[in-house]
């Protein structure tokens, strides 16, 4: 068949560009997981999730290696709610798959300290980057104690927080 030269030139740029397109695929979906994952790094450091699930992190100003980050603590948190400890990110992520964890985190209301306020507030794309970062840093450390009612004492140590105000004094 005939093809004015012109129009050979024009298929084989297309051609070209086809197998460049084909050829991208793959480094721009690596690409982008790995920007979610440094989107993920950037925010577990900005919303201070290290400050509770990571032992340690607080008290030194950060100078917690990362693949030691997120393993939960033995620390309690006493209050009127009983003791909570702050889990083990890094065990749970696995638990869950990321639409799990999507809904998880915008609906579901945790105990004293836990801020889950900013999680119920956070954009599916942070949350996303979050359980991304989570899983790339993988599953590590031993579960935290378990959560210990109000009417039971815990064994470790705890951060005791004040019981509420009296009701007589509440509105004065
Ligand atoms: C002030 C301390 C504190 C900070 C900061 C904090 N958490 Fe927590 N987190 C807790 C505690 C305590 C619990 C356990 C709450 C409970 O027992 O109901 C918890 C529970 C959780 C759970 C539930 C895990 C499970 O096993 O069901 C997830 C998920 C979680 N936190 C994620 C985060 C993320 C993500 C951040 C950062 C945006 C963060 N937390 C910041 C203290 C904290």
């Amino acid at each position: 068949m005939f093809m004015p030269r012109r129009m050979v030139l024009a298929l084989s740029v297309v051609g070209c560009f086809l197998v460049y397109v084909a050829g991208a695929q793959p480094a721009s979906a690596a690409a982008s997981a790995s920007a979610s994952i440094e989107h993920g790094r950037y925010l577990v450091r900005i919303a201070g999730c290290n400050d509770c699930h990571t032992d340690g992190y607080n008290e030194t100003g950060g100078k917690v290696p990362e693949k030691q980050w997120l393993m939960g603590s033995k620390l309690g948190w006493h209050g009127p709610w009983g003791t909570t400890y702050a889990p083990n990110l890094r065990l749970f992520m696995q638990t869950v798959t990321e639409a799990q964890w999507l809904t998880l985190a915008k609906s579901t209301t945790y105990r004293p300290p836990m801020p889950w306020v900013a999680l119920h507030h956070m954009s599916t794309l942070d949350l996303s980057a979050i359980y991304s970062f989570i899983r790339y840093l993988g599953p590590a450390g031993v579960s935290a104690p378990a959560f210990v009612p109000p009417d039971q004492q815990p064994k470790g140590p705890v951060v005791q927080f004040p019981a509420p105000p009296p009701a007589a004094s509440k509105g004065s």
